[in-house]
């Protein structure tokens, strides 16, 4: 459990503090020359005053550890007592020039208050609620796993049963032709994305991706020096006119979609536009990553034809993953494609990670050919419309008028229009916060400020009605004519 101060001590909260973060200053966890957090970010990770924090800096300035500057924060002292003449390593250098860009600032902010604050009702994250997730069903599977001999790495593509029973679910529900061979077990579709890009693209490389999108929200195609290039999402999808214009200017050489009940929006793509893409790429030799986590939540069962089963070519490099349809945690993703393709990148997840961990792929593999899996499916369905209907009704009541939004037919999110765009979506996702909802702003996801997403599929059914009574009254609190 992460520390906290304990109020039950006799000991004053500020000398608690100051205590922990000697002791983190003096084990090298905050080396000499780094920066403490913010007496904000500690006085709401602590629910202390700002005062309280405060006190604890004052009394560590005072033992000669940190130094305080004005409008920088407090920094920890290069001459720690014990340090002597040492030269440290400039950790915040390392930190700014290291491969990866940082998250967006307003993801960074939504997962520091939904880990600080449990009241928080929680539109912001693209995964299921605990009503929702098969948890009794899991527990019986965990508890009857019996553990072989050997529990040394797994194949380099994953578990070979799991990569079986994958193959059979991809054909069961997806319609999707596929062996076991050609199939690659990943952390979630977050890593599979991740390995295409690392193991197939170079920096410079043209690709194109919807707008918005899930993708726009990972900094890794900027840290991998990809240019993105933006395909504006209407309900019936993308325009693939867009594409051939794009590709006789940039050279596109691959083409993120997520087609089916897409994050954020929840529009579909047309099966005579998913026609017509398949077509364009062929024509241009442009290779297709089909992202699909959410096609098996369609409300009324039946969901349209995957690219990857309309794909007799290998065009497509088909992503799917557990998290929306059964839970986020256990990190159970998989990528379908041409077999010198996913050798390829068995390969680059090797040198990653040299395996995926065995237990969630046994868990996984049991899970999806139980014969109770059908039976979860339904109630998943069942669940996410009354979510979805009842945030609706929800929104029409309290924002009348305000703001507008298409009502996806599947998958976990609702993509809402602020009909007033002077809206400061900053000063909105504050004002929110402050009523205790969180919501994910339409900038972490690559639209203006008019937009704002709301995870329904993340909300226990209880909370809607309030989660969406906070939001209007924040929103309504910016709006002068409210
Ligand atoms: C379209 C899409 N792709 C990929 C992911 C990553 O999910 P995970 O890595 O948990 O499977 C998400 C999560 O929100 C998503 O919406």
């Amino acid at each position: 459990m992460e520390w906290k101060p304990d109020r039950t001590s006799e000991i004053p909260l500020y000398k608690q503090i100051a205590n922990y973060l000697e002791s983190r200053i003096l084990n090298g966890e905050f080396p000499p020359g780094s920066r403490l957090p913010s007496e904000r970010y500690l006085a709401n990770q602590w629910k202390v005053n700002r005062s309280t924090v405060n006190n604890a800096f004052e009394e560590l300035r005072s033992a000669g550890l940190v130094h305080r500057i004005v409008e920088h924060g407090t920094e920890v002292n290069r001459d720690i007592p014990g340090s002597g003449t040492k030269q440290f390593p400039n950790w915040d250098m390392f930190v700014k020039q290291g491969y990866y860009s940082p998250n967006n600032p307003l993801n960074q902010k939504i997962y520091q208050f939904i880990r600080t604050d449990e009241q928080i009702i929680n539109f912001a994250i693209g995964e299921l609620s605990s009503d929702l997730q098969p948890i009794k069903l899991m527990q019986d599977i965990n508890s009857s796993i019996e553990l072989c001999n050997d529990l040394g790495y797994e194949h380099i593509q994953g578990n070979t049963t799991l990569r079986e029973t994958i193959s059979e679910h991809m054909k069961t529900y997806r319609n999707i032709e596929s062996t076991p061979s050609s199939i690659l077990i990943t952390s979630g579709a977050q890593q599979a994305i991740h390995l295409i890009i690392r193991g197939l693209l170079k920096p410079g490389d043209a690709v194109a991706i919807e707008d918005p999108s899930y993708a726009y929200s990972l900094p890794i195609f900027h840290s991998e020096g990809l240019n993105t290039h933006l395909l504006p999402v209407q309900n019936g999808g993308i325009d693939p006119d867009q594409i051939v214009a794009l590709h006789k200017k940039h050279r596109l050489k691959m083409l993120f979609l997520n087609p089916t009940y897409q994050n954020p929006t929840g529009a579909t793509l047309d099966l005579e536009k998913r026609c017509r893409i398949l077509e364009i790429c062929s024509k241009f030799g442009i290779a297709i990553v089909e992202d699909d986590p959410y096609s098996i939540t369609g409300y009324d069962g039946a969901s349209i034809d995957s690219m990857k089963s309309m794909d007799k070519d290998g065009f497509v490099l088909y992503i799917s993953s557990l998290t929306k349809i059964i839970a986020s945690g256990l990190r159970i993703g998989w990528i379908l494609g041409p077999q010198t393709v996913i050798n390829h990148l068995a390969d680059v997840k090797q040198q990653f990670d040299f395996s995926h961990p065995s237990l969630p792929q046994l868990i996984a593999a049991k899970l999806l050919s139980s014969k109770h899996f059908d039976e979860h499916i339904m109630r998943l369905r069942e669940g996410l419309k009354i979510k979805r209907n009842l945030t609706v009704r929800s929104l029409n009541n309290e924002l009348n008028g305000i703001i507008s939004f298409f009502v996806p037919k599947g998958g976990i999110h609702l993509w809402c229009k602020l009909n007033d765009e002077e809206i400061d979506e900053n000063l909105l996702f504050k004002e929110a916060l402050k009523n205790g909802v969180v919501f994910a702003p339409g900038s972490t996801l690559g639209s203006d400020h008019k937009y704002i997403r709301f995870t329904y599929g993340r909300v226990e059914t209880k909370s809607i009605p309030e989660g969406i009574r906070r939001f209007a009254q924040s929103l309504k609190s910016l709006i002068p004519t409210c």
